[in-house]
C-alpha cells in the first residue's frame, strides 16, 4: 500500500525501478510501434540534409506546447521574430518560451558529457527560469488541482532526501539495462516529477529531460519530437496518471500513456518533416523558374533555416556583400517568397509559407502561383 497522503511531504517515495512488473504484455506490445515510429523519425530527419532546417524549426513548436502546459502562451511567429531580433521588445511569455528552447538546445550540446543527471536538470531549469536554481531547501511546495486549489500531492521535503532520490534516479537512468529506453524514460519522467526538486519549472525541465534521454540513448540524433504536443492535448490524463502512480502504483497505464505519446508525436513529426521537405523543393523549383538570377541553393537553405531571415544571416554565410544579399532578399520579396517587415530597428524577412506550415497542424501549403512571363509559350 502506498503511504501517500496528499497533504504530507511524500518522503516515502520509492526509488526506481518500481516493485510492480514494468514489462507486462500490454506495455511490451505498445513499445513496438513506439520504437518503430521513433526509428522512422530518426530516418526521416536525413531527408533534409541540412539538419539546421529541422533544429531551428521543430523544437520551436515543442517549446511552445511545453510552455503552454504551464499557461505560458505564445506563438511560433512571436518566437521566430524574437530569434531574429533579440533586442526588439517582446512579451514575457515569448521570452520565457525562448528560454525553454535555449535550455533544450544547451542540454543537447552538453548531453554526451553530462548525460541526464541532476546537474543537467539544474542547468536546464536555470536557463528556463533565468535565475540561479537550487534543489528545494524550504518547505511549502505542493501541487494543487487546477479547479479547486485543493492540494493533490506534496512532494518530498528536505534537501538531503531530494538529493538522495535524485542520485538514485540518475543512477537508474544511466546504468546498463535491458529494459527498453522508452519504458525507462516513462519511469524517469514520473520519478522526476514526483521528486519535484525545484520550487517551479519541474514540468518543463522534466519534459526537456525526456528528449535529452532519447538522444542520450541513441534513439534520436537531434531534438525533433513534439512530445509535449501529446501531453498538452491530454493534459488531464497526464496529471491524473502521474497521480495514479503515486496513489495506487498504477504504473502500467502511465507507461502506456507515455509510449502512446512517443508513437503519436513521432508520426506527427515525420509528417511535418515531409511537408517541410516538399515546401523546400517546391520553393526551389519556383524560384529557379521565375528568377534564376537569385536562385542559389545556399539562399534557399538559409530562408528555411531561418523562417525569419535578416540581411546579416546572408552576409555571415558568405553569400555576398550587404548590397548583394539585400538584392537577393528584395528579389524574393518581389516574387512573393518572402515578406519584408520592420521589427524594432531591424528589417526582417518572413518565409510566410514555412511559418504557416510550422504553426499549423495541417501539413498542406498553398503552392506559389504559376510563373508569369511576358513571352507567350511557342505552343
Ligand atoms: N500528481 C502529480 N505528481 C507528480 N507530478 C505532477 C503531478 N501532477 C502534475 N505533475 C507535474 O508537475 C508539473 C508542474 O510543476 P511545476 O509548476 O514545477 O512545473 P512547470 O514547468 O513550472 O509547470 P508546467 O509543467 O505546468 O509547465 C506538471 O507539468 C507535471 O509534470
Ligand atoms: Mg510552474
Amino acid at each position: 500500500m502506498s503511504q501517500y497522503d496528499p497533504n504530507r511531504p511524500y518522503n516515502a517515495l520509492p526509488d526506481l525501478p518500481p516493485e510492480v512488473d514494468i514489462e507486462t504484455p500490454a506495455i511490451l506490445k505498445k513499445c513496438i510501434p513506439a520504437r518503430v515510429a521513433l526509428a522512422e523519425l530518426k530516418q526521416a530527419c536525413h531527408r533534409i540534409p541540412n539538419q539546421k532546417v529541422l533544429i531551428n524549426t521543430i523544437p520551436v513548436r515543442e517549446a511552445r506546447d511545453s510552455s503552454a502546459i504551464e499557461n505560458i502562451v505564445t506563438t511560433e511567429n512571436n518566437l521566430f521574430r524574437h530569434a531574429a531580433a533579440k533586442d526588439a521588445e517582446t512579451d514575457m511569455a515569448t521570452r520565457e518560451t525562448a528560454r525553454y528552447l535555449q535550455a533544450l538546445m544547451d542540454g543537447v550540446h552538453g548531453i554526451s558529457e553530462r548525460r541526464v543527471s541532476t546537474s543537467t536538470a539544474v542547468t536546464v531549469c536555470q536557463i528556463i527560469r533565468a535565475i540561479e536554481v537550487n534543489i528545494r531547501n524550504t518547505p511549502g511546495t505542493a501541487l494543487r488541482s487546477s479547479g479547486s486549489d485543493k492540494i493533490i500531492y506534496t512532494p518530498p521535503e528536505g534537501e538531503t532526501i531530494l538529493r538522495d532520490k535524485l542520485r538514485s534516479w540518475e543512477t537508474y537512468l544511466n546504468q546498463d539495462s535491458d529494459v527498453d529506453p522508452l519504458i525507462r524514460m516513462a519511469l524517469a519522467h514520473y520519478q522526476f516529477e514526483a521528486i519535484h526538486p525545484f520550487t517551479d519549472g519541474n514540468g518543463r525541465t522534466g519534459r526537456i529531460l525526456n528528449i535529452l534521454y532519447l538522444i542520450d540513448q541513441g534513439l534520436l540524433d537531434i531534438p525533433v519530437l513534439y512530445l509535449s504536443r501529446y501531453l498538452i492535448e491530454n493534459r488531464d490524463d497526464y496529471y491524473r496518471l502521474l497521480l495514479d502512480v503515486t496513489a495506487r502504483s498504477e504504473w502500467e497505464a502511465w507507461i502506456i500513456f507515455m509510449l502512446s505519446a512517443v508513437e503519436q508525436t513521432a508520426k506527427h513529426t515525420i509528417a511535418k518533416i515531409f511537408a517541410i521537405k516538399a515546401l523546400m523543393d517546391h520553393t526551389t523549383d519556383f524560384i529557379s523558374s521565375v528568377n534564376s538570377k537569385i536562385y542559389k541553393h545556399e539562399l534557399i537553405e538559409l530562408i528555411f533555416q531561418n523562417p525569419i531571415c535578416r540581411i546579416g544571416y546572408l552576409t555571415e554565410a558568405g553569400l555576398g556583400t550587404r548590397q548583394t544579399v539585400s538584392g537577393y532578399l528584395k528579389g524574393l520579396c518581389e516574387i512573393g517568397v518572402l515578406v519584408e517587415e520592420k521589427f524594432g530597428r531591424e528589417k526582417i524577412f518572413l518565409n510566410i509559407k514555412l511559418m504557416k506550415l510550422l504553426a499549423s497542424d495541417d501539413n498542406n501549403f498553398e503552392p506559389y502561383g504559376p510563373s508569369v512571363t511576358n513571352d507567350p509559350s511557342p505552343n
